[in-house]
């Protein structure tokens, strides 16, 4: 591009001088439109219960799930993502209770519908908060097995669907399970569940604080890198979005996110379908934590939101988002 003329006949302070040009020129924006709720769900009855690792962010029970909801339905948040805090008791080497119709994320789902049938419900399709050993697939001679988590996963997801999910997100990674998936929810006639893929997902140290969240942190910290990506590529991203779009996903997903907006602009840059992006527990609580130091103004968050926006995302999975929808209703 061309720039004609130049300093003095050309001062671009001129339209950032007072606030009413800077609302005028303004090239991105964040509305609630914009923001997907997590929330996390606990065994038991009236538990709210304070996440360590995540200032601000609560497990409820299912019976206290009327709590957070009404006010995600008040500040008009068009979609929620459940996490399962599943009890140990539960947990086995095949993530088994992930095909329980009684279990935790089942619960949620019909409860939510009782609550507000108008808010769209996102759940997680993998294994890891209910396999013993915190991964996302089966495992056999520690390998993670792709085909053989296929059959559950198709599973898992035509169960949550059943249930009344609106959308269903695999966030685990394996080869080939968008195309499984579609068929298993087309096969059963639930053929407007849609598919957001966690299509680039990284084997990132910034989801520390949610493995505390769901309790599926281990003691000898595992390894997830011969399934989610590895932060050095980006091209791959390509790669992965490009298939997830040819078996059927509605939507695709970069996570993390501040670390990856490279990432969600390149993959905006080549296809035309709608990216969302999952700012993850690491970055929340270090934000978060800066905030309640005094270190960072709370600016920070919006500015880290329109980052996404600035990037090319549609969409934004956050646990800022109620505290940001109260504060853009306002
Ligand atoms: C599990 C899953 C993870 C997150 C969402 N779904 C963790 C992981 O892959 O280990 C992370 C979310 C966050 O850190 O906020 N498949």
């Amino acid at each position: 591009m061309k720039i004609l003329g130049g300093y003095p006949s050309l001062r671009l302070r001129r339209n950032r001088k007072s606030a009413w040009v800077r609302r005028l020129v303004e090239e991105n924006n964040i509305s609630v439109n914009d923001l997907i709720l997590p929330i996390f769900v606990t065994e038991g009855k009236n538990k709210v219960q304070q996440i360590k690792t995540m200032p601000g962010i609560y497990r409820y029970s299912v019976d206290k799930l009327s709590n957070v909801i009404n006010r995600a339905s008040k500040a008009n948040i068009p979609l929620i993502a459940i996490f399962p805090n599943t009890p140990k008791s539960k947990k086995d080497f095949y993530g088994s209770e992930a095909l329980n119709e009684n279990n935790l994320v089942c619960k949620a789902i019909r409860k939510i519908k009782k609550i507000n049938p108008e808010i769209g419900i996102m759940t997680d399709v993998a294994l890891d908060p209910y396999t013993s050993h915190g991964h996302d697939g089966i495992i056999k001679k520690k390998k993670v097995l792709n085909d053989e988590t296929l059959e559950i996963l198709s599973k898992q997801a035509v169960l949550q669907a059943q249930m009344g999910c609106d959308v269903i997100a695999p966030s685990d990674m394996m080869d080939g399970r968008i195309g499984v998936i579609r068929k298993a929810l087309d096969k059963n006639n639930l053929k407007d569940v849609q598919l957001l893929s966690y299509s680039a997902k990284y084997a990132s140290s910034f989801y520390g604080p949610f493995r505390n969240a769901i309790g599926s942190s281990q003691k000898n910290k595992i390894n997830k890198k011969t399934y989610q990506m590895d932060y050095r590529n980006s091209n791959e991203a390509i790669r992965e979005v490009a298939l997830d779009i040819k078996e059927g996903a509605d939507f695709v997903m970069v996570k993390p996110g501040l670390p990856y907006l490279d990432v969600i602009k390149s993959i905006k840059d080549n296809f035309k379908i709608p990216v969302f992006v999952y700012q993850v527990s690491g970055e929340y609580s270090m934000i978060k934590n800066a905030i309640g130091n005094g270190l960072l103004d709370k600016e920070a968050v919006i500015e880290s939101l329109i980052s996404f926006k600035r990037s090319g995302a549609s969409a934004i999975v956050t646990y800022f988002a109620l505290d940001i929808a109260k504060k853009l209703s306002n």
